[in-house]
């Protein structure tokens, strides 16, 4: 089995079926319009949202976000995981009425947790969501600049692509990059490649989440793969949302043949019916990934990765010692 490593992952869409059924009896919520025969249930982008809305808004407490973080990281570490970055949203935190610094910090001790017992690293992308609008990600980038947290090491932009602008969002990523923080955003996903341009453009990203609409314009492929943009790729999301219709029309296999830096995540597991291990299944099943490919795969992601230079290191060693 390849060692993995996953850069692109949302918190709250990690949380599986069960344990979203769990929160809502806590909290006395019915959640039958959202999962049924312990499935989540949604049929478009916006109903998916709908979705990941409702269950994120069961997570209220900080002993709530410990336990998910801890419990996905665990579970990423015994499917091969050695390293795990997640998207936080502070804003689904302030709904849930936590304070995005105590949200935060309770993701931090189940990522501490998760690492005491598996030895999994783990950091975090506060990001930023495009259809609660402009101020709320311009106050999220400030609180990422000055939260402080030793694993906050980079700031994202996800949500509906479909809303705003990027030279809307370009001081957002203006006050993370001068905080020090790595940068990605969301692009390419639902809308087509000049989404890919706008993002690259505009925010000047090291890493884009999704990216893969980039396919429909060879001299964009040809920058990204110039430029060394990597590429967060989620088949599994792409094909369960319908951005490409099957396996054998992804363009993971053309993009990184292209020579784009390519790498292999879940984005939201339960809800694309996907794990990490899963998309690397994937990969080897219908993308003609090899054990060689796929460890190259996470070779790509750990160097792509925010995370500080010893750290870097010490899982590039890991990696290579596994090839041994
Ligand atoms: N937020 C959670 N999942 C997302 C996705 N696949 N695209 C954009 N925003 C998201
Ligand atoms: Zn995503």
């Amino acid at each position: 089995m390849p060692l993995k490593a996953e850069l692109h992952c949302h918190i709250e869409g990690a949380a599986a079926p069960e344990l979203v059924i769990r929160q809502a009896e806590k909290y006395g919520k019915d959640p039958s319009a959202f999962i049924q025969n312990g499935s989540f249930v949604w049929t478009d982008f916006t109903s998916f949202l709908a979705a990941y809305d409702f269950a994120a808004d069961l997570f209220r407490s900080e002993e709530d976000y410990a336990r998910l973080a801890e419990h996905y990281l665990t579970s990423l570490a015994r499917d091969g995981a050695i390293y795990s970055e997640v998207f936080t949203s502070p804003d689904h935190a302030i709904k849930a009425g936590l304070s995005p610094k105590a949200y935060t910090d309770a993701l931090g001790e189940g990522m501490a947790r998760a690492k005491a017992k598996t030895g999994i690293e783990g950091r975090m992308i506060v990001t930023g969501v495009r259809h609660v609008g402009v101020e709320s990600i311009e106050a999220v980038a400030r609180f990422a600049a000055r939260c402080g947290h030793p694993l906050v090491t980079g700031f994202g932009v996800a949500g509906d692509e479909r809303m705003g602008d990027f030279e809307d969002y370009v001081r957002a990523f203006e006050i993370a990059r001068e905080a020090g923080l790595g940068i990605t955003i969301h692009a390419g996903e639902l809308l087509g490649w000049e989404s890919v341009k706008g993002a690259l453009d505009h925010i000047r990203p090291s890493r884009i989440g999704h990216g893969v609409r980039a396919i429909e314009n060879p001299d964009l492929v040809k920058r990204i793969a110039d430029e060394g943009v990597v590429l967060e790729i989620c088949p599994g999301s792409n094909v369960a949302l319908k951005v490409f219709d099957s396996f054998a029309a992804h363009p993971f296999r053309r993009l990184r043949d292209a020579g784009c830096k390519v790498t292999l995540n879940s984005d939201d597991p339960p809800y694309f019916w996907t794990s990490l291990k899963r998309e690397y299944d994937i990969a080897a099943e219908h993308f003609g990934m090899d054990e060689k490919a796929l460890s190259a795969v996470t070779r790509t992601a750990i160097e792509a990765a925010f995370v500080d230079k010893k750290t870097k290191a010490a899982l590039l060693a890991r990696l290579e010692a596994h090839k041994r």
